[in-house]
């Protein structure tokens, strides 16, 4: 499609605590520009194609923003209604849109967020309802256009959120198990552990099976949001839909088959999780990418070959544990006895290397929902 060359403008992808730097390397490959990790955020540079290709393809960004607006010295509602209100944003949207808001941080001047929510929402309708005669709906169930507001001391960062919906949800997911891992953090994990589809991974407490399809997807180069059909920017008022199908088919023209003779597989000693799983991964069109079994961990031996286990075992009462510690040193004796040779990567509460009795090859600090967890790589040799 020939169009008039666009100036690069600023994008911010969010993420979680601890996946801003694979989050950045996802957006360079993507072909971002300028790419810098902020804390749970990535700010990058780039056209309206990269817009798009980022919420159709980044496994590790949650939601995709386009900042339009940065406010200053917002000292007082009256200040931040005109700001708000002087904004063009019937050039952005139309006045017939759906609208919600979500709102981070604070401002030192007016720290009550939800006013300053309510205030911003005023100021938004006011101008439609002014100029048009009408005023676009709020909706926080359905809203067609999102708009993100920073807060941070007596500031606004004020952003049209591309993704709407944030983009872990894929779609894939049919069933969870009671604690099923989050797409964007299994994505995560599958990255931190630099797994490039060059051994076997395995999953031997996979629940509902978010590790192996997240890797699935990976190896196969699917971009985990190309079956999606919503986003936001289909509001915007310079939504492309003919450039959407292109970089659509041209994502779609990427796939490739996972290298054959290595395996992804998930394992559960639960057989309705499997079934489960295995639902999973065929709306995530991977099902032929990956093994399920239903399987006692302590029952598995290392398969031959290079081995990556990536696992997050089952570590509260909720999953009927008793004795979290007493697993964990049996989970760790099995580990050390059953996978000598491969790299097993655990997501846990606490640190295990006195289970493991030895150190990890690299360990991160993650928030898993609101639990501090670490991450950590033991190479089993
Ligand atoms: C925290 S969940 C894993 C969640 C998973 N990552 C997901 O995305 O849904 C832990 C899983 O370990 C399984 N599990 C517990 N003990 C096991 C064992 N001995 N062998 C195999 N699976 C086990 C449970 O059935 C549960 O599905």
């Amino acid at each position: 499609m020939k169009t008039k060359r666009e100036e690069p403008f600023k994008m911010v992808a969010t993420t979680f605590k601890g996946l801003e730097k694979v989050l950045a390397r996802e957006i360079r490959e993507l072909g971002g520009q300028k790419v810098r990790p902020l804390v749970r955020a990535v700010e990058f540079y780039g056209d309206t194609p990269l817009l798009y290709k980022t919420n159709l393809a980044a496994a590790t960004a949650l939601r995709i923003l386009k900042p339009t607006a940065h406010l200053r010295n917002i000292r007082s509602v009256a200040v931040l209604y005109n700001k708000i209100y002087e904004i063009p944003w019937e050039t952005f949207f139309h006045s017939r849109k759906r609208l919600w808001f979500n709102v981070s941080g604070m401002l030192d001047t007016i720290p009550d967020t939800l006013f300053v929510s309510q205030k911003t929402k005023d100021a938004i309708v006011d101008r439609f309802r002014d100029r048009f005669g009408h005023r676009p709906d709020v909706d926080k169930e359905n809203p067609e256009v999102v708009i993100n507001l920073h807060l941070f001391r007596n500031q606004i960062t004020v952003s049209l959120d591309a993704s709407g919906v944030p983009l872990f949800k894929r779609g894939y997911r049919t069933g969870a198990g009671e604690a099923p891992l989050n797409e964007v953090m299994a994505a995560g994990l599958v990255r931190l552990a630099k797994w490039r589809n060059d051994t076997h991974l395995i999953d031997p407490m996979t629940g509902s099976g978010t590790i192996p399809i997240e890797a699935a997807l990976l190896a196969s180069r699917t971009a985990p949001n190309l079956g999606r059909s919503f986003f936001s920017f289909m509001h915007w008022r310079d939504f492309r839909p003919r450039l959407l199908e292109e970089i659509q088919k041209e994502l779609e023209s990427r796939r490739v088959r996972p290298v054959e003779f290595l395996r992804i597989a998930g394992y559960d000693r639960d057989p309705a999780m499997i079934d489960i799983a295995r639902q999973n991964a065929r709306e995530a069109g991977v099902d032929e990418f990956v093994d399920w079994e239903v399987k006692n961990f302590f029952e598995t031996r290392k398969i031959p070959g290079p081995v990556t286990l990536i696992f997050n075992p089952p570590y509260d009462k909720r999953l009927g544990l008793k004795s979290r510690e007493g697993f964990y040193r049996r989970m760790a004796a099995h580990l050390n006895d059953a996978y000598r040779w491969a790299t097993a990567w655990i997501l846990s509460p606490g640190d295990l290397s006195s289970y493991m009795g030895r150190k990890p090859l690299a360990r991160y600090r993650l928030l898993n929902g609101k639990i501090p967890v670490t991450f950590a790589g033991y190479s089993l040799d």
